[in-house]
């Protein structure tokens, strides 16, 4: 393979970058692809043409982070084979894993050439060079400076190959410590990005195009801001002033916990139309007993109240949600009261979990593991519950009309592939609009997990939605349960 050459003369290399986890990662990743730009190395999508590879990991469950032994076996064979051909193949371990096990990846995989934690990523080009020089690098320190502050900017050309939707990172790291988690040790204490960087950011996406920014954060919610009168303002505030700005047409914002959920976020719902009526609101379980021993701090009824302050203040708001079936002490009265909750709630869909111990966490150390068959029955028994639910919601949709954010061409030259409010994919007309375009579309069926529109028109002067929708999704919500 001829290497291809940069206008400065210097030969291009190249970076695979595999993303694990959760969507803070995927930003990551291309934050450091954006670094790396800058040092000569341009993104591809084959692993064996790479000249840098980096796993940019997740440590959330056992399984998520066995994978990357497994990934880094591969790895070492494809680097011998580049090796007998005189060429060079670095290997870097990111992420979460990478904070976790640091030392121990260098001990168990001889392959891997340096491990950088989260907080580190602007150190990368310097860890490389030194990597270059035969150190085995491990970066995993909280640094004091802030990376964003010391990362490249993304180019208007970089964030355009990206598309309409991006992720916008507002604050990171997590003070809760439930008693099942690793994202505390991983990610560090609770940090918000400075109103202004994140202002700034918005507005070169939106000046690049893009439509949907997602705010993202472990507790994205706890976001805030002190003005310069001494006076804190919370992510409520930050939507308002993101809103504004021309171009973006749609914001949301994940992951939130439930106690961070202050009046001003909530009344953000009730007025901002730029915000998408669609919330990840994890609880965990709907047993006081387990929320107690997860250190989750609420009880089931408040989340109900909180579900119930959130729907007036937008009644056609879906929610979805994390379950965790199977903590150490969960009986099956406990299980049973979770079920109860989300017959109750009504989710749009939701992501379930297998309870998996984590080395460290308090979690682990607790008496009452629940054997796995019945951690996998339980599992079973919930995941058909949201199925139910998740199948009810899409199929409220059939013979409405919704707006659709077309995102890509589709898979046949006449179609587009959009998103509605909720996230769901929805096929449509090319004939409908471009990329980038709002449009309002009538859906007329429905196929697993995506809606099919039958007619299609314009409509980025968009009216409010209609007294009559709003009440239906409304009452929809409470009727699936
Ligand atoms: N910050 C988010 C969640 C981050 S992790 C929040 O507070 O909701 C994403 C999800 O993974 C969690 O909501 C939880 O449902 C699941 N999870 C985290 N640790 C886990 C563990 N040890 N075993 C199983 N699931 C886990
Ligand atoms: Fe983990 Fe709990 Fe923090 Fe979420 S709030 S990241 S589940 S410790
Ligand atoms: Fe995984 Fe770290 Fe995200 S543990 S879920 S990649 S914060």
């Amino acid at each position: 393979m001829s290497e291809t050459l940069v206008e400065s003369g210097t030969a291009e290399r190249k970076v695979f970058i595999k993303t694990y986890g959760c969507q803070m990662n995927v930003y990551d990743s291309q934050r450091m692809g954006d670094a790396l730009r800058g040092e000569g190395y341009r993104e591809t999508d084959a692993i064996e043409e790479a000249d840098l590879v980096l796993l940019n990991t997740c440590h959330i469950r056992e399984k998520a982070a066995e994978k990357i032994y497994s990934e880094l076996g591969r790895i070492r064979v494809l680097k011998a084979e580049r090796a007998s051909q005189g060429r060079e193949m670095q290997v870097g371990v990111t992420g979460c894993v990478a904070q976790a096990e640091g030392a121990e990846i260098i001990a168990r995989a001889p392959v891997v050439d340096l491990v950088i934690g989260p907080q580190t990523y602007h150190r990368l080009p310097d860890a490389l060079r030194r990597a270059r020089a035969g150190e085995r690098v491990v970066e995993t320190d909280y640094a004091v400076e802030d990376k964003f502050e010391h990362l490249p900017d993304a180019s208007e050309r970089q964030i355009r190959t990206r598309g309409v939707t991006a992720f916008l990172t507002v604050q990171e790291g997590c003070d809760k410590f439930c008693t099942f988690c690793v994202v505390p040790y991983t990610r560090g204490a609770e940090v918000s990005r400075p109103r202004e960087a994140v202002l700034a950011e918005a507005r070169r996406l939106a000046e690049a195009g893009v439509r949907e920014v997602t705010l993202l954060g472990q507790n994205v919610n706890a976001w805030e801001h002190t003005d310069a009168a001494g006076r804190r303002h919370g992510l409520g505030s930050l939507l308002r002033e993101l809103a504004e700005i021309p171009g973006l047409a749609r914001l949301r914002y994940t992951t939130s916990h439930p106690r961070d959920m202050g009046d001003d976020l909530v009344e953000a719902h009730r007025d901002l139309r730029a915000l998408m009526p669609y919330l990840h609101l994890p609880v965990q379980s709907g047993s006081d007993a387990i929320l107690k021993a997860m250190n989750r701090r609420h009880k089931a009824a408040d989340y109900h109240r909180l579900v119930e302050r959130i729907r007036q203040a937008r009644p056609d708001i879906a929610l979805s949600g994390d379950f965790i079936v199977g903590f150490p002490g969960e009986s099956e009265a406990d299980f049973e009261a979770t079920l109860a909750l989300v017959r109750e709630v009504g989710y749009a869909a939701a992501y379930t979990f297998k309870y998996s111990p984590r080395p460290g966490t308090p979690g682990a150390a607790m008496d009452g593991h629940v054997p796995e068959p019945v951690k996998t029955e339980r599992l079973e028994r919930l995941q058909a519950l949201i199925r139910e639910q998740q199948t009810a919601f899409q199929a409220s949709f059939v013979g409405r009309d919704t707006e659709v954010l077309i995102e890509k061409p589709g898979r046949h030259a006449n179609q587009r592939i959009g998103r509605s409010p909720y996230l769901l994919p929805v096929v449509i007309p090319a004939s409908a609009g471009e990329v980038g375009d709002i449009v309002t579309v009538r859906i007329g069926d429905t196929r697993p997990n995506s809606l099919m529109a039958v007619g299609a028109e314009p409509s980025d002067n968009l009216p409010p939605l209609s007294r009559a929708m709003r009440f239906e999704t409304a009452t929809l919500a409470r009727t699936i349960a």
